[in-house]
């Protein structure tokens, strides 16, 4: 494993191996993590964070190891991504530069981009995250790209197969909610990719219009089929979650809409009903949702309070599979940086 940018580079039997070594290290297993001692790990943040930022932090600091913050735009100069630009505007470095400095500064680079929401086809290549990983001399980490979230998939991955004790042959829905502004669908992308690679039963439940990604639709589809189970997509949320295991809640805008913020706004009112609360929950099933949430408007104080809803082990977790990436890239793929000679 060179770098760590997307689920659809892996193969579920390899994932499952990092859920494993997350549950031994969670279970007090540290002879795991000793790839990330004495190691600096460089996150460079184009969008704010809560969990990711910190859950990398404590995973460096309590294994040894060190993390340095960038915050584009903030503490550190504005990139530019595109090949060939001039560079007249806002953005005084390109990652061309950038990510090699880093490179021989740090072992390993994460980085968090959020799609621009401008148009689906410029969102689905994945530029920014891409230019890191051509451009690094170390293993890059997607701490959630424009498409893929694949730090939060695994987590995922790991609060079902703890809490269900196992994740084959369980019923996962993933359920659209509604919003007050057009979201990516990074996280939905890799919630759904991760149960279909996990051998869950899938159901993706949203509006009509709110269709996710062909590519990862297709390879959610084609992971089930191996696994032997059903993939199915609904626009009905009741019938769905009635025997579902698992309720995934994410809001994620419609590519159609991108250049409507006008109309999202409104489509997301006309569907407030996709709100979720308890009454759609099956009594042993589970509720799930990345973090951050928007009480009362994407799920009720009702759902969020009750003890079926598991958001803080799921946060919790993203530390675990994160110490299970780190270690496996500072083992494998990992090295020290490069240096020029003198
Ligand atoms: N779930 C998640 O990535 O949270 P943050 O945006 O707070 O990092």
């Amino acid at each position: 494993m060179q770098h760590w940018l997307s689920l659809l580079d892996a193969e579920p039997a390899e994932l499952a191996g990092l859920i494993a070594a997350a549950r031994r290290l969670k279970a007090g297993e540290t002879a795991l993590a000793a790839a990330l001692h004495r190691r600096i790990l460089t996150m460079v943040f184009f969008n704010p964070s809560l969990r990711t930022r910190v859950s990398f932090e404590a995973a460096m600091l309590r294994n040894g190891g060190h993390a340095v913050c960038l915050d584009v735009g903030g503490n550190s100069w504005k990139l530019e991504h595109r090949d060939g630009a001039v560079m007249n505007g806002d953005a005084a470095e390109h990652i061309r530069e950038a990510a090699p400095v880093l490179s021989r500064y740090g072992d390993a680079l994460a980085v968090r981009t959020f799609a621009g929401l401008r148009s689906a086809r410029e969102d689905a290549d994945d530029a920014v995250i891409r230019a890191f990983g051509r451009f690094a001399t170390v293993p890059v980490i997607n701490m959630e790209s424009a498409m893929e979230h694949p730090c939060q998939g695994l987590a995922d991955w790991m609060t079902v197969d703890e809490k269900l004790r196992g994740t084959r042959g369980r019923r996962f829905v993933l359920s659209w909610a509604p919003q007050v502004k057009g979201l990516p669908m990074a996280v939905p992308h890799s919630a759904m990719l991760a149960a279909a690679a996990a051998g869950m039963h899938v159901t993706v439940a949203h509006p009509p219009g709110y269709e996710l990604h062909a590519a990862m639709l297709d390879r959610a589809r084609s992971w089930c089929a191996a696994a032997n189970t059903e993939f199915a997509v609904t626009h009905d949320q009741h019938a769905a979650c009635r025997t579902a295991d698992v309720v995934y809640v994410k809001s994620w805008g419609s590519a159609a809409m991108y250049a409507d913020p006008a109309a999202q706004t409104t489509s997301f009112r006309e569907h407030a009903g996709w709100m979720m609360n308890v009454d759609r929950l099956a009594p042993r099933a589970i509720l799930m949702h990345c973090l951050p949430v928007r009480r009362n408007v994407v799920i009720a104080d009702a759902a969020l309070d009750d003890p079926r809803c598991v958001v803080v082990d799921q946060a919790e977790n993203r530390m675990w599979v994160q110490v299970a990436i780190l270690a496996r890239l500072l083992s494998t793929g990992g090295k020290t940086p490069a240096r020029s000679s003198s």
